[in-house]
């Protein structure tokens, strides 16, 4: 594994970034090496850099890490909603086995809805308030499937009944603003869900509602997803979130992957000293144990990313090697981290090691 974008030697069912359990040629989504750059006057800002990650069906990947780190830029490259001049500089992305960052735009656009579904953060940038929740999703079903308006109709009902809207049969014919922001965000898992894509992304969905819904609607897309077998990809920043709904977890950081695995062992015990400190910041998990600390520092901007590991600057281990040479992901606990620590022949020593592993080690 390289972490240059451009190696491409592997097999599909061992590039950098599968998972135990988690074969490519299974997965609905595969990210490989994935960069994305934004060219400007002075420079050309590397957004992301080597990002590599499978979902299998029926799975949530959450995505964490502080704003900036490049979570919305991912999920954002995966449907091609890139703000020019940023663009896909390498790298590949598949869907259900079928390559699709090299389709032309007329074959990528039908994706969107009919095979990726999208769920972002303010449910009114998705709906159309000139328009009755009935008539948009009747709209949203029959221009990806080839159904009539009756039949459009029922699935509307079924769809908005399995969503937990209650008495659905008496609002079809209710406008947007007339929902409250929780039923709103429903309506907008019902439209995500309406053509069976098998890939969800959703952005923040629960960000910008009230905190008593946040994990009724969670659970909801959990559910949901879960019993049509399709993936998610899940953006926050919200560690809570993530612990409530996922199966997995990437964590990111200044534009690059940095740690993956199971949600319950990168809580419990996290591989890369980033995601400690992010875990940190959970309530009631920092007491629990003892090697947690609060990141100091703030992420470098994109124009200022450090040589070598990105995170050296706010390190407690950092050594000579971490400044000079990038960290691939490497097999760590349950998952992978992208650390020297975990460099099965030469390791970089943590600082709060006994002291003999600390003198063994100079
Ligand atoms: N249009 C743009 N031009 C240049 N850089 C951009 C542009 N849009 C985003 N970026 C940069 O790309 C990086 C990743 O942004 P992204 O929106 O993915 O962050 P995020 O992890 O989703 O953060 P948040 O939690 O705040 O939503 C940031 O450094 C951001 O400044
Ligand atoms: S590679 Fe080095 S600097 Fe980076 S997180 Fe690991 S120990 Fe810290
Ligand atoms: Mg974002």
């Amino acid at each position: 594994m390289s972490s240059t974008p451009s190696s491409g030697e592997h097999s599909a069912a061992t590039l950098a970034g599968d998972e135990p359990g988690v074969a490519a040629s299974a997965a609905v989504l595969s990210v490989r090496h994935l960069r994305v750059e934004f060219p400007t006057r002075h420079a050309t800002l590397v957004a992301l850099d080597d990002v590599s990650f499978d979902i299998a069906p029926g799975e949530v990947l959450g995505v964490v890490g502080e704003s900036g780190a490049g979570k919305s830029m991912t999920g954002n490259a995966v449907i091609r909603l890139l703000e020019p001049p940023g663009h896909i500089a390498g790298g590949e992305i598949h869907l259900s086995g079928r390559r699709i960052d090299d389709l032309p735009e007329d074959d990528f656009v039908p994706l969107r809805g009919r095979h990726i579904g999208m769920i972002f953060q303010d449910p009114l940038t998705s709906l159309n308030p000139l328009f009755s929740i009935g008539d948009q999703l009747v709209e949203t079903l029959r221009t990806h499937l080839p159904i009539g308006e009756k039949q459009a109709r029922e699935r509307a009902l079924a769809l908005l009944r399995e969503v937990g809207i209650p008495a659905p049969e008496t609002r079809l014919d209710s406008y947007p603003h007339q929902f409250s922001g929780g039923m709103r965000q429903r309506v907008v898992i019902a439209l995500a869900l309406a053509a069976e894509p098998e890939l969800i992304i959703a952005d923040e969905p629960t960000t910008a509602l009230d905190v008593s819904v946040q994990a009724q609607i969670l659970a909801l897309l959990k559910r949901v997803c879960a019993e049509r077998g399709a993936a998610v990809m899940l953006v926050t920043h919200d560690m809570g979130v993530i612990a409530e709904t996922a199966d997995r977890v990437a964590v990111m950081y200044a534009g690059r992957l940095i740690e993956i695995g199971p949600v319950g062992e990168v809580i419990r015990r996290p591989q890369h000293p980033y995601t400690e400190g992010l875990m940190a910041s959970i309530p009631g998990l920092a007491e629990r144990r003892e090697r947690l600390y609060q990141v100091e520092g703030a992420m470098p901007r994109l124009a200022a990313i450090p040589a070598g590991c990105a995170f050296s600057p706010r390190c407690p281990h950092a050594a000579e090697r971490c400044r000079a040479e990038r960290p691939e992901l490497l097999p760590a606990g349950a998952g992978r981290a992208a650390c020297w620590l975990h460099d099965p022949d030469n390791p970089v020593v943590r600082q709060d090691a006994p002291r003999d592993e600390q003198e063994v080690a100079r």
